[in-house]
């Protein structure tokens, strides 16, 4: 198992990754930021190198000091060789199976090799499924519309409290920080009121995916959502980001909003695998609390 560090092997990584979407999206995103410089605090693990077999990044863990952070302790992998992801995956030098942590991967063999690693270490893990959307042409997107009773803006991290009451993993303390810390460091859009409220927003993760999408309730249906989706696919897109993100399967209206604007919905499912042996206490995976609403 290696590490690279080295800034060149990175770049060229980045290239090889290229030719390899739409499986590798969630690795090759990762390799973007890191090459990037956006915080230098994730590295990437090889089997080997330059053939590599498997390809896992995760957070440096000098900075993942909290073993409960499910947020922060976010893993993502790609595998050209499913034995080769198995034993990456089972080694301790790669993944801390004492720690909570989530690990993403678009390939049906990540979850099936991190089911049989816990049940051999006799861990409880939870799996949650998405549909993966790419466009393959984000230069294509038509001209952004922009209603005049809105102004066009960035997330502040002052949002960050209304973002961790709307999203659907928020809620508590780690996830408020984990989402100050996304503002402060990627790329996001917003429409914000007269009164200079945010009404609807999206964000993009560590590893290069839009998400967070959300619309106030009382402003559906305006037309914002696909206006912001627009403008974050041109912001990333000239950052040198592949466009992508995923999507509930049971969230046909924002499944239509995609495909609405070119994205394709993938072959292959995204999977979230979680060890989070607190689920039950912490309060997320159950529904949110109206904005507004959530106990201090
Ligand atoms: C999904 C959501 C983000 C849409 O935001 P929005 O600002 O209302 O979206 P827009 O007005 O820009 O809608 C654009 C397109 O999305 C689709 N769409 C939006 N709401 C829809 C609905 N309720 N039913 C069907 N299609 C819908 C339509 O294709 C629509 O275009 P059309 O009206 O011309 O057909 C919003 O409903 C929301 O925040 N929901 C809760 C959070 C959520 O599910 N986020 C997505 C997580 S992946």
């Amino acid at each position: 198992m290696l590490i690279l560090s080295c800034s060149s092997k990175l770049r060229l990584l980045e290239g090889t990754l290229w030719r390899g979407l739409p499986d590798i999206l969630l690795v090759s995103g990762t390799v973007i930021t890191i090459n990037w410089g956006k915080p230098a605090a994730q590295e990437v693990l090889v089997d080997s190198w330059p053939k590599f077999k498997v390809i896992l990044t995760q957070m440096c863990r000098k900075v993942s000091l909290d073993d409960s952070d499910l947020y922060t302790n976010t893993y993502t992998v790609y595998y050209r060789d499913l034995g080769a992801s198995r034993a990456l995956l089972a080694s301790a030098c790669a993944v801390n199976w004492g720690q909570t942590f989530r690990i993403l991967g678009l390939q049906d063999g990540v979850y099936e090799v991190c089911k049989d690693i816990a049940k051999a270490k006799g861990i409880k893990l939870e799996v949650l499924r998405y549909f993966t959307y790419f466009h393959p042409d984000p230069s294509s997107t038509p001209e952004i519309w922009l209603d005049p009773a809105m102004k066009l803006s960035s997330l502040d991290v002052s949002h960050a409290d209304l973002l961790n009451e709307t999203w659907v993993f928020g809620g508590n303390e780690k996830s408020r920080k984990y989402l100050a810390n996304l503002i402060c460091h990627f790329p996001s859009v917003c429409l914000l009121d007269a009164a200079w409220h945010p009404v609807s927003w999206i964000t993009s993760y560590p590893f290069g995916a839009m998400g967070l999408f959300y619309t106030l309730p009382q402003h559906w249906q305006c037309g914002y959502m696909g206006m912001l989706n627009n403008l974050l696919i041109k912001r990333l897109h000239t950052l040198g980001y592949p466009s992508y993100g995923c999507v509930a399967v049971e969230n046909y209206p924002m499944q239509r909003l995609q495909e609405k604007q070119g994205f394709q919905r993938q072959p292959n499912l995204w999977y979230v695998i979680l060890h989070n042996p607190a689920l039950g206490k912490v309060p997320m995976l159950t529904p949110r609390p109206a904005p507004g609403t959530a106990p201090a």
